[in-house]
């Protein structure tokens, strides 16, 4: 399955990606967490995307597209991947497109994630990332007071775009630049909606009956 998770900055994108990488044993691809990585490395394309990343943008579509293609191209890909947070602008959409049909694959299915944004920004305020596994956390969901990882014991740190000033200007870039996708997979017949104002537990299964694979 080639898959694309879609959906507004703290829609669960992340969350139920890394939960179908687990039954489908097909990689869980973040542009966002590759542009992390880079910027806790001190890389060049680190400093580049921190510049956008800080301020609430997207980082340039030719090097977004790039660095995706590099990464789909690897061996771990060639049964199927799940992509999160790419594409993100119609341009994005057209060179994975492009780069698809030159390796002579298509895009399965794009999940599109949809909350309002009241629980979006509750989502994003109260994110929580373990130092260590990476794993993403509601604060709501943890018992009170929770401070380290309830899987490994890492510390629990907040993203720095997780401030609501940032979190103000993601989602004005989401609305301009990647709603669009949604009418170009919808034309495509390519989109299933999935509403997840309900549990993680309860998203993850609307998204496996969305994909027809409840019971697997
Ligand atoms: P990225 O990391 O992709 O951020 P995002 O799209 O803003 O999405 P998030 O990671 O914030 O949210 P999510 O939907 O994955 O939600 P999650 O599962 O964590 O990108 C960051 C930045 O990098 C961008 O702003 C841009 O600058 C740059 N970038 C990335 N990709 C790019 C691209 N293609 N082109 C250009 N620039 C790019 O869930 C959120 C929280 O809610 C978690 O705490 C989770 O536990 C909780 N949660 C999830 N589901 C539920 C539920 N059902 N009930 C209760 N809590 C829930």
């Amino acid at each position: 399955m080639n898959l694309i998770m879609l959906g507004a900055p703290g829609a669960g994108k992340g969350t139920i990606a890394a939960s179908l990488q687990e039954i489908l044993n097909i990689p869980h691809i973040s542009t966002g967490d590759i542009f992390r990585e880079c910027i806790k490395s001190g890389t060049e394309l680190g400093k580049l995307a921190d510049s956008y990343i800080s301020k609430g943008c997207l980082v340039p579509d030719d090097v977004t597209i790039q660095i995706v293609e590099d990464r789909l191209s690897q061996e771990d890909c060639s049964n199927g991947f799940i992509l999160d947070g790419f594409p993100r602008t119609i341009k994005q959409a057209l060179g994975l497109d492009n780069y698809l049909k030159r390796v002579g694959k298509k895009i399965t299915r794009v999940v599109n994630i949809v909350v309002s944004e009241e629980e979006l920004v509750g989502r994003l305020t109260n994110r929580r990332i373990c130092k260590d596994c990476k794993a993403s956390f509601n604060l709501r969901i943890l018992p009170e007071g929770t401070t380290v990882c309830p899987h490994c014991g890492g510390e629990l740190i907040q993203r720095d775009d997780d401030n609501e000033e940032v979190i103000k200007k993601r989602f004005c870039t989401y609305h301009e630049e990647t709603e669009p996708l949604v009418e170009y997979y919808l034309k495509r017949r390519k989109l299933a909606k999935v509403r997840s104002e309900h549990t993680i537990e309860d998203t993850f299964e609307n998204v496996l009956c969305a994909l027809k694979l409840k019971g697997i």
